[in-house]
């Protein structure tokens, strides 16, 4: 009995790890996507209010609209959407967890070995959660209001100094990454 046993959780056990790796891909996929969705429609809005008027008109889009939009991706698919960075800017929000804060640290470290920051991501079950980041990088448009001092304009230096006494975003160049977009849903584990 104890043989046949053992023969048969040999015979299941490829078929079980074909079957969880098959669930964790379309979990990526799907968490991929999600947090995917929204930086392009954020970039464009940004560009847009940038170009009509200035990078401190522009400053709603990045505080208001950011937020607006994570919230009606987890109505429309449970999935919690975040914006979160080692140097955040708004202490409400955007400090990262400790796997969030790991993860971080590990795009830093393998963007500063030469990998191309637009490609870091992790995604992966914890406890009953499947849980992805994706590396948010530093474009040119981005530091009108995460640049130097000198590349912040006086008028959106008041406004980021009026809403963020604490603000720990700035002093970036292009290439670096200015933090994660993080999603999270709830899945039960498979039960096999
Ligand atoms: C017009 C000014 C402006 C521009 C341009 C801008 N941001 Fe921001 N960014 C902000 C503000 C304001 C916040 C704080 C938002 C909040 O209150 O949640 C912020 C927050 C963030 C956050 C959330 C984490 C944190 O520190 O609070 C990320 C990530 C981020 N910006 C990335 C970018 C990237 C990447 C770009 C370029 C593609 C960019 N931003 C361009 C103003 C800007």
């Amino acid at each position: 009995m104890k043989t046949l046993l053992i023969a048969a959780a040999a015979l299941i056990a490829p078929f079980v790890t074909t079957l969880a790796q098959a669930a964790d891909d379309a979990l990526l996929g799907e968490a991929r996507k999600v947090a995917m969705s929204i930086p392009p429609k954020l970039l464009a809005s940004l560009q847009e209010e940038i170009s009509k008027s200035g990078p401190e008109g522009a400053i709603p889009v990045c505080k208001d609209m950011a937020p607006k939009m994570a919230g009606k991706v987890f109505q429309e698919t449970g999935w919690k959407v975040k914006r979160v960075s080692l140097k955040p800017r708004n202490e409400a929000r955007a400090i990262p967890d400790e796997w969030e804060k790991a993860a971080l640290e590990d795009f830093d470290k393998r963007a500063a070995a030469g990998e191309s920051p637009a490609q870091l991501e992790k995604g992966e079950m914890v406890g009953n959660e499947y849980r992805y980041v994706k590396a948010l990088p530093v474009q040119p448009l981005c530091l009108g209001c995460h640049g130097s001092a000198d590349q912040i304009s006086p008028a959106v230096k008041s406004v980021l100094a009026e809403h963020y006494p604490n603000d720990r975003a700035t002093g970036y160049s292009a290439g670096q990454i200015r933090g994660a977009i993080s999603v999270r849903k709830p899945f039960q584990a498979i039960a096999m």
